[in-house]
């Protein structure tokens, strides 16, 4: 594509790359050799440049680092088949990006330097984008407040970072949640949707507490006296219930995941019929007491898919049935991927090829 917004180029003389071992990557160990850092002041975005990745130097007096004004988005970038480089889903990324940086009061950057500036990143790196199968490359664009006033206020200057890592998938093995009603991750009006940081640094402890109890995440609900599930870990979740795809609605307090839409509209090209209802605690309660729960899994851009074999309920451990290769988050597993990397035609026009 053609660049437009004169994104400036300082590349490094050294490349991290033979150091990385393709064959067992962990998620966020490694980062690529450059990032875009673009600076909003004065009311306007000033010139963005790629830059060799290097540490930041900032005031302690960083707004972002005391009143918590910074947003990120993970997304993915996959080597095709045919050896070409797909970002999945960029537009749906930068849209919640936007609303997520509206929420918490903060500028927003142009889609075409957001698009371009992780278009021209990904060419420069393209020698990190793994070629095996599941995984990819994992890209995060952020942004905080950069105003070096501790008072008070929303922040008149912020800086947009965008880096990059290959990452493996998350969460192969099937893992083990129990139900959350004590700790909420957000609530009614509060900032649940956006992808802020302080959602993930607040859902650190009662994640930590049910990791004592031998518990892989947290299965987030509403909380109240009848609480409702919400997500799972960093995950929306999904359940098939008498033979149905169920995740509860987005909301102000779910977050708009972008594998969550993905599997939805994978699934019902599959012709399965999916809900997107609230499901109580108690349904899912009752739905284990009659067996008409067959799956669980968190989906989420990291992990993909991420089954789940256990759900503690009120202190009771409840089983799911094994899965086979015909459980249902196999299939849509395997059709994203099958998307992603040019093998199956992508007529959700997913795929933003560089
Ligand atoms: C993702 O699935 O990309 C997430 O946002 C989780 C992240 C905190 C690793």
């Amino acid at each position: 594509m053609e660049l437009l917004t004169g994104i400036t180029v300082r590349r490094s003389n050294y490349s991290k790359l033979p150091a990385v071992d393709f064959s067992s990557l962990e998620f966020g160990q490694h980062v690529s050799d450059h990032m875009l850092v673009a600076d909003y002041a004065h009311g306007e975005w000033q010139q963005a440049q790629i830059v060799p990745f290097a540490n930041l130097s900032l005031s302690p007096a960083t707004l972002a680092l005391h009143y918590g004004q910074t947003v990120f988005e993970g997304m993915k970038a996959f080597c095709t088949r045919d050896g070409r480089i797909n970002i999945f889903r960029l537009e749906r990324h930068y849209d919640r990006f936007v609303r997520s940086l509206d929420r918490m009061c903060m500028a927003v950057p142009p889609k075409d330097l957001f698009t371009e500036g992780l278009v021209k990143l990904v060419q420069i790196d393209k020698g990190w984008v793994p070629r095996k199968g599941g995984a990819s490359l994992y890209l995060r664009p952020f942004m905080y407040a950069s105003e070096a006033k501790f008072g008070v206020k929303v922040s008149d200057q912020y800086r947009l970072i965008i880096f990059s890592g290959p990452v493996p998938e998350l969460y192969a093995e099937p893992i083990k949640v129990k139900v959350e009603t004590n700790y909420t991750r957000a609530s009614k009006g509060g900032t649940g949707f956006a992808k802020c940081g302080g959602n993930y640094g607040g859902a650190f402890y009662p994640t930590q507490e049910a990791r004592k109890q031998g518990y892989d995440q947290v299965l987030w609900t509403t909380g109240d006296d009848n609480p409702f599930i919400e997500e799972s870990g960093t995950m929306n979740v999904m359940f098939v219930i008498n033979g149905k795809l169920v995740t509860p609605p987005v909301s102000d307090s779910i977050l708009d995941g972008v594998t969550r839409d993905s599997l939805l509209t994978l699934a019902g090209d599959l012709g399965y019929p999916t809900e997107e209802r609230r499901i109580s605690v108690a349904e899912l309660e009752l739905a284990f007491h009659d067996n008409s729960i067959t799956e669980a899994f968190g989906a989420g851009t990291a992990a993909v898919v991420a089954p789940i074999k256990t759900i503690c309920i009120n202190n009771t451990d409840h089983q799911l049935p094994k899965y086979s290769h015909e459980s249902l988050w196999r299939k849509l597993k395997h059709k994203l991927e099958q998307i992603r990397t040019g093998t199956e035609q992508d007529v959700h026009e997913w795929n933003f090829m560089i």
